[in-house]
Parts: C-alpha cells; sequence; structure tokens
C-alpha cells in the first residue's frame, strides 16, 4: 500500500467500459467544477438535478451554483429522504419532473445525494425517452465507494429491495470528499464497512493499511481520498471483469448474504443501517470461514477486532432492539437473496484476509446451525 495522498491531489479512476466507460473524481470541494466538467462532457445541455430533501438543505444551492455557473440551465425533482422513496410512486414523480423540465436525451439527469437517490436517480434516467445519461454525485461515503460506481439502480418491490432496475452506467461520478464532513457518524461508520469490504476481498495490504489509518480516514485527513480512491479502483477492475454480475462482482456481495437476512429482519430501518448489516455480515462470513477451516482463528478475531473498534457492531446481540426472528424465518430470509440460484445458496466466504471467493458448496443446515448460534438459539 502506497503512501496517502496530499489532500489537495484530485485522483480520477477510470471505469474502463469501453464505449460506456466514465471517469469517477475524487477530492475535496469538487462539487464547485461540476458545471465546468459536465460542460466538458456535453456541451450545450440542460440538467435536472433528482436529489432529496435533506440533501438539498445542504448542497443544493452549491451543485446548482456551480451547474449555472458554466452556463447550464438547471432544474431540480425532490423526493423525501429515505429508503421508502424507492418505489413506483417516486418513481413515477421523478420521470414526471424530468419530462416537465423538458429533460431531452441530449441532456443530463444529475443524481446529488446517497444510495437512494443514485438508485432511483439512475433508473428514472434509464427509462425516461428510453434512456438519457446521467452523472453520480455521491454524498454518503457508502455512496462514494460503492452504489454510484457500477451502474446498478433499482427501485423496491412488494417482493424485495433492489428487485426492479437497470444495470445503466453513469456518465461521470464526482465524489466530493468534502460532503462527507455533514454525514453523521453513525452513517459515515456504515459506510466504512464497505471500504474495508474491499481489503477483506481482495487486497490484504489496504486492509492493513486501513487498520493503521482508518482513524485519518474518518477525521478527513488525506486517508479518506486515498481509501475511497482504492475502493473505487477495487470496484472499477470488478465491474470492467464482470459488469452484470455473473462472475466475479458477486465479490462485492462478501457479508451481504447474512447481513442483508438481518437487515431485512430489522425491516430495513434505523435499527440496523446498510452497511452495518454489512459489517455484521463479513464479521459472519469470517467466522463461518474459520469455523469451515478456510481460514485461522486468528485472522477471523484480527477482522472483527477491527470492525469493532471502529464501532461497527459485530455481534447480532450489539443490535439494538433485541426480538430477532426465529432462526427459520432467518434461512426464509437467506434464501430468499438474489444471488440464490435454482435453490441453492450462494455464499462469499474467504480463505484468508483478501481471498473472498463465491460457493454454492454450503450445506443449509451448517448455516441453521450457525445463525442459531448467534441468535442464542431457538
Ligand atoms: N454493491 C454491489 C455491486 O455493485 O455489485
Amino acid at each position: 500500500m502506497t503512501a496517502p495522498l496530499r489532500a489537495s491531489d484530485l485522483i480520477t479512476v477510470n471505469v474502463a467500459l469501453g464505449t460506456r466507460a466514465y471517469d469517477i473524481a475524487i477530492g475535496r470541494g469538487l462539487i464547485a467544477t461540476l458545471g465546468e466538467r459536465i460542460a466538458r462532457l456535453r456541451p450545450g445541455c440542460k440538467a435536472a438535478i433528482v436529489t432529496d430533501e435533506t440533501v438539498a438543505r445542504h448542497h443544493l444551492a452549491a451543485a446548482k451554483a456551480a451547474l449555472e455557473g458554466a452556463g447550464i440551465g438547471v432544474s431540480s425533482v425532490k423526493v423525501p429522504a429515505g429508503e421508502s422513496s424507492k418505489s413506483f410512486r417516486m418513481l413515477e414523480q421523478v420521470c414526471d419532473g424530468l419530462l416537465a423540465a423538458r429533460i431531452e436525451r441530449g441532456d443530463l439527469v444529475v443524481a446529488l445525494g446517497g444510495g437512494v437517490v443514485g438508485d432511483l436517480g439512475g433508473f428514472a434516467a434509464s427509462v425516461v425517452r428510453r434512456g438519457v445519461d446521467y452523472v453520480q454525485v455521491p454524498t454518503s461515503l457508502l455512496a462514494q465507494v460503492d452504489s454510484s460506481v457500477g451502474g446498478k439502480t433499482a427501485i423496491n418491490a412488494r417482493h424485495g429491495k433492489n428487485l426492479i432496475g437497470a444495470f445503466y452506467q453513469p456518465v461521470l461520478v464526482v465524489a466530493d470528499t468534502a460532503l462527507l464532513d455533514t454525514l453523521p457518524a453513525r452513517e459515515f461508520r456504515a459506510g466504512y464497512a464497505e471500504v474495508v469490504k474491499y481489503g477483506l476481498l481482495g487486497d490484504a495490504d489496504f486492509f492493513e493499511w486501513l487498520d493503521v489509518n482508518w482513524r485519518d480516514l474518518f477525521a478527513g485527513g488525506p486517508a479518506r481520498e486515498h481509501a475511497i480512491a482504492v475502493s473505487c479502483r477495487a470496484k472499477a477492475a470488478i465491474v470492467a471483469r464482470d459488469e452484470r454480475e455473473t462472475g466475479d462482482r458477486m465479490l462485492l456481495n462478501l457479508g451481504h448474504t447474512f447481513g442483508h437476512a438481518f437487515e431485512a429482519a430489522a425491516g430495513f430501518s434505523d435499527r440496523l443501517l446498510h452497511g452495518e448489516a454489512v459489517g455484521l455480515g463479513m464479521t459472519m462470513a469470517f467466522e463461518f470461514s474459520a469455523r469451515r477451516g478456510l481460514i485461522s482463528q486468528d485472522d477471523a478475531t484480527r477482522v472483527i477486532a477491527h470492525l469493532a473498534a471502529t464501532g461497527l457492531p459485530t455481534h447480532v446481540k450489539a443490535v439494538p432492539g433485541g426480538n430477532w426472528p426465529t432462526v427459520d424465518a432467518m434461512m426464509d430470509l437467506i434464501s430468499q437473496d438474489k444471488k440464490v440460484q435454482r435453490g441453492q445458496l450462494t455464499f462469499i466466504l474467504v480463505r484468508g484476509i483478501g481471498q473472498a471467493f463465491v460457493t454454492r458448496d454450503v450445506d443449509a443446515a451448517e448455516v441453521r446451525a450457525f445463525i442459531a448460534e448467534k441468535l442464542g438459539a431457538r
């Protein structure tokens, strides 16, 4: 792992997808450059900003000013903050807003917000006029290192989360790391779980570096830009190899199979944020791998100690509220995972720190016993 870059350095990561390749620009204060970047990319375009009410209070004025300063006509569509906005109703509202703003094929949608806005705005862009280009301006750590990169867009359905959507790549991602200064600490920490994930799944050196430097990252020092860049580079490489998740991209789901079941059991609520569920799920993936003799208990313990030091929940019992569903209900949630194929569970396990792999060779009874133990057995 190289030394951290200076805070003033702008980092550009390219997502190499042929004619649909795009850049991720990472750095402090980049929102001020949004207009000039977009004007260079699409001379003469109009832009519609899709955002939520909370992000709008903090950052909409700056984004608008940057676009208008570059001579770009801007309109905006606001949705309520929170997961419930990833709905058919809000999709309709956003599409209506984009059409009312006369956004045409040569124009741009700008998704300004966290994962919810990125998923919803990106999906609306993919269907309005059969597709208009969009730019991601992620405002949460989780969105900067994960959801804004790679073109997964979606809303939720009655049958589950993210079940209606499209792979639709943005034309640019602008990650202004200063926007993270206003994030609540809990949300920042939850996003950090997705940062550690890149070390744990494929880059042991990055994990070692994070173990030393995570405090600087949280404090907003130069480690923050460096960690976001390493994460985006890792994700860009995986997406370039497997855009539509038929192989390697599944590795990005490390911690998500166990984590998602707990997130669903908690009702996708504030009780357990997505990133917290991923942290918890990674703890379980490492413990489960150790139990199968794939890695040493020492390695699993090191990973869990790191996650715990940052304040992430590393045990089901640390999640407030108690009262988890029965083991059978948890198994039902696990078997509804999108990675299930022909009834077979898919797990991302590890052969070491930085050595994740995808496996279908996991017996449901073994998972059941493990979950029962975690829940304190019922
Ligand atoms: N968040 C996982 C992926 O983008 O594939």
